[in-house]
């Protein structure tokens, strides 16, 4: 963490300097960002990498957080690259180890070190953004407490959505919801908040469509910018 620490005095002293302008500190600093978010992982585990099977995902990311204008996802239709849109959240989809939690958990902290803030759910807030499990957000609901607060965030990540530990109905006292398809709707009714997902499905798949309606594919759509991991599980290596 020390090295850490050090990029990070190094940052806010180039900002105190006055030397950061937005859109040339973005476009300038992206190596140097990816030298940061390469800090923070390898904080986490000295084997964490930026290789060739994330650094375009991680690149977008961090121009995600950044507010680059120059910022890309995926057409989920085409597979092609297109503009992204940086008031929408995030959809990080890949297969089991890929590295999709790690990536999300990290921005988050990057967002902290750049300071990032945004205007969001009527007034200026951090980017910084909490992640919680879909089946811990199902439990909670099962248990009795309340889940209203995940139609409330601001932002937030919700990690592993549409996977087999997610119930498919979740019940408390006789009531039975599909939470996450709750949550996805209430938050895809508003136009201020932001939502980020990781997930081992497309969103435009047969399973997804089915499991969580059409409704919540179309709420994807407008709600979310798609990036896809690729690689093989990093777990094992
Ligand atoms: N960029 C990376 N380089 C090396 N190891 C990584 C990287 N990202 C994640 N890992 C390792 O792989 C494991 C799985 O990452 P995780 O983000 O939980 O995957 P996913 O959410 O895609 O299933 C982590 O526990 C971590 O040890
Ligand atoms: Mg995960």
């Amino acid at each position: 963490m020390e090295r850490l620490k050090d990029i990070i005095k190094k940052i806010k002293d180039s900002e105190q300097s006055g030397k950061i302008l937005r859109n040339e500190y973005v476009v300038d600093n992206i190596n140097k960002a990816l030298d940061v978010v390469e800090q923070i992982g390898k904080a986490k585990n000295k084997k964490f990498v930026i290789d060739d099977d994330n650094r375009w995902v991680y690149t977008q990311l961090i121009k995600w957080v950044q507010g680059d204008r120059s910022f890309e996802c995926i057409d989920i239709e085409t597979r092609q690259r297109k503009p992204g849109n940086l008031s929408a959240g995030i959809y990080l989809a890949g297969p089991t180890g890929t590295g999709k939690s790690w990536a999300l958990e990290i921005m988050s902290l990057l967002s902290q070190i750049d300071d990032v803030r945004l205007f969001c759910a009527g007034k200026m807030t951090k980017l910084e953004f909490p992640s919680v499990r879909t089946n811990q957000v199902c439990n909670e609901f099962a248990q009795g407490q309340s889940i209203e607060k995940y139609n409330q965030m601001p932002i937030v990540c919700f990690q592993d959505l549409c996977s087999l530990s997610e119930p498919e109905e979740s019940m408390y006292m006789g009531n039975r919801l599909k939470i996450m398809q709750s949550i996805i709707e209430s938050r895809g009714d508003r136009q201020d908040l932001i939502t980020l997902f990781s997930s081992n499905v497309k969103f435009d798949s047969p399973h997804f469509r089915d499991r969580y309606t059409d409704r919540v594919v179309s709420r994807m759509f407008e709600m979310c910018n798609y990036l896809e991991l690729k690689g093989g599980d990093r777990r094992r290596i």
